[in-house]
């Protein structure tokens, strides 16, 4: 029998008979693929009729999680592996999620199947050589036909199933080729039927596109029960393991590793490596005290402000969200009478990361002050403030924690929002600097 084809916008899912320029579904132009639909089996199985019930009748499932070796991952995670759970990896080709999830399969006293669609055996093996790591219970399979798959793991019954990656497995029941959405979609469902059934976690790898999704916007983000990204800077080597999504636990956490020749290294302490070291005080330096997930982490905050040459100032800001850096630069105008809008504004954060916590603002404001006057600051001070509007600043979270982190990295001063003053009872070893305004700022540092 001929098979029918289809066509399946790669973005949303929508299918048409015919081709189509535009998505009529999601606007989005060019995303039609052709797609072979097998014959589907039109055999009427006899339906289930649903049971209901009360409350008290649905037995609570005990929250038990399996630690892994890595406490990076296990603190992502909201404290180790959901059995059953199903989380999805994704990141850009060659930032390390074979190597995470090799270091994983291979560290742990954890009965795992590792599945390769991507890479042979002898790679792998080649991988393992390098990390310097083995054991004698991890499995490894190649092979790409998911129902294959499924039919190993049920038999083999491991704690850990990973697949790497989504996008090669294929669902014999579909004729479209491995990647497309319908049989990434299809091949994930398959995998947590499997998963919630089995009460084996499965992991899954995912290549994100050039718009920074797996498959289509969120299709399989929906899906599963976490969602993490692996992320960094090509060009430094340390990564950061976000949660997105995680129906276990809490969004708020990082994990942090750095990139060497011996695989993965999770970082215990970020913050002395994110200060660079340096021999003499130099202008346009100042360090952040952030608050990534529950962790305070100390930030190099780097700026340069010099006299634009042409009429239109150039704003660049990497790892920073450069309409933050526009608003502050208007305030400091606005409130401080600098002439920003002549100059020329670079800011940069160390170490590659990207700061999404406000509090950032008050070293921000520093560094580019200290640029502007190119006066230095001394660099066992510390900044924790947000800025508001009308230039005052505000109070932050957890500002205890901040401060004793500070303290314990042997900073001697730290500048607080004055809306703090309530919030900090205990005695420290540290001078506390309050601040209420951008002005008090300058006025402070210049
Ligand atoms: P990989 O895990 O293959 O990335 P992904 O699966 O996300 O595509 O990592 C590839 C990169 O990591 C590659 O550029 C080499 C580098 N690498 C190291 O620097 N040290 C190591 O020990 C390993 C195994 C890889
Ligand atoms: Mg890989």
């Amino acid at each position: 029998m001929k098979n029918k084809s289809v066509f399946v916008c790669q973005n949303c899912g929508f299918k048409s008979p015919k081709w189509l320029g535009r998505c009529s579904s999601c606007n989005s132009w060019n995303s039609f693929l052709e797609e072979l639909v097998a014959k589907k089996n039109t055999q009427t199985t006899p339906k289930n009729t649903p049971e209901i019930y009360k409350l008290s009748e649905i037995r609570e499932i005990e929250n038990i999680r399996v630690l892994t070796q890595d406490n990076e991952l296990n603190r992502v995670l909201g404290g180790g592996i959901v059995p059953g759970s199903v989380i999805l990896l994704g990141g850009e080709p060659g930032i390390g999620k074979s190597t995470i999830l090799l270091q994983l399969a291979l560290n742990n006293q954890i009965n795992t199947i590792y599945v390769s669609g991507e890479e042979s055996l002898i790679q792998i093996k080649l991988r393992a050589n390098r990390l310097n790591i083995s054991n004698e219970i991890t499995g490894f399979v190649n092979e790409t036909d998911v129902d294959n798959i499924i039919e190993l793991a049920l038999k083999e019954d491991p704690g850990i199933l990973i697949i790497d990656s989504i996008q090669t497995l294929k669902f014999a029941g579909e004729e479209s080729s491995a990647g497309t959405i319908t049989q990434i979609r299809e091949c994930s469902q398959k995998l947590i039927d499997y998963a919630k059934s089995s009460g084996c976690c499965v992991f899954l790898i995912g290549h994100i596109n050039k718009e920074g999704y797996i498959a289509g916007p969120k299709v399989l983000e929906h899906m599963v029960d976490t969602v993490l990204y692996f992320e960094g800077d090509k060009f430094y080597s340390y990564r950061i393991l976000r949660s997105i999504k995680n129906r276990f636990g809490s969004v708020a956490e990082i994990g942090i590793y750095e990139m060497n020749s011996g695989g993965l290294i999770p970082v215990d302490n970020p913050s002395e490596i994110l200060l660079t070291q340096r021999e003499h005080q130099v202008s346009g330096i100042s360090i952040a005290s952030i608050l990534e997930g529950a962790r305070p982490i100390m930030i190099e905050i780097q700026a340069l402000v010099s006299t634009s040459a042409y009429g239109n100032p150039q704003r660049t800001a990497t790892g920073f969200d450069s309409k933050r850096l526009s608003m502050l630069l208007a305030v400091l105008e606005k409130k401080c009478d600098f002439k920003m809008g002549l100059q020329d504004v670079f800011l940069n954060i160390a170490g590659g990361l990207k700061i999404l916590d406000p509090s950032a603002d008050l070293a921000v404001l520093a560094a580019i002050i200290s640029s502007y006057q190119d006066s230095s600051i001394n660099n066992k001070t510390t900044f924790a403030g947000e800025a508001g509007l009308s230039g005052e600043i505000r109070a932050v979270d957890a500002i205890e924690k901040r401060i004793s982190e500070a303290e314990k990295l042997g900073f001697e001063k730290v500048y607080v929002s004055g809306f703090n003053k309530k919030n900090i009872s205990k005695k420290y070893n540290i001078e506390i600097a309050y601040v209420n305004s951008i002005h008090d700022l300058v006025k402070e540092i210049a």
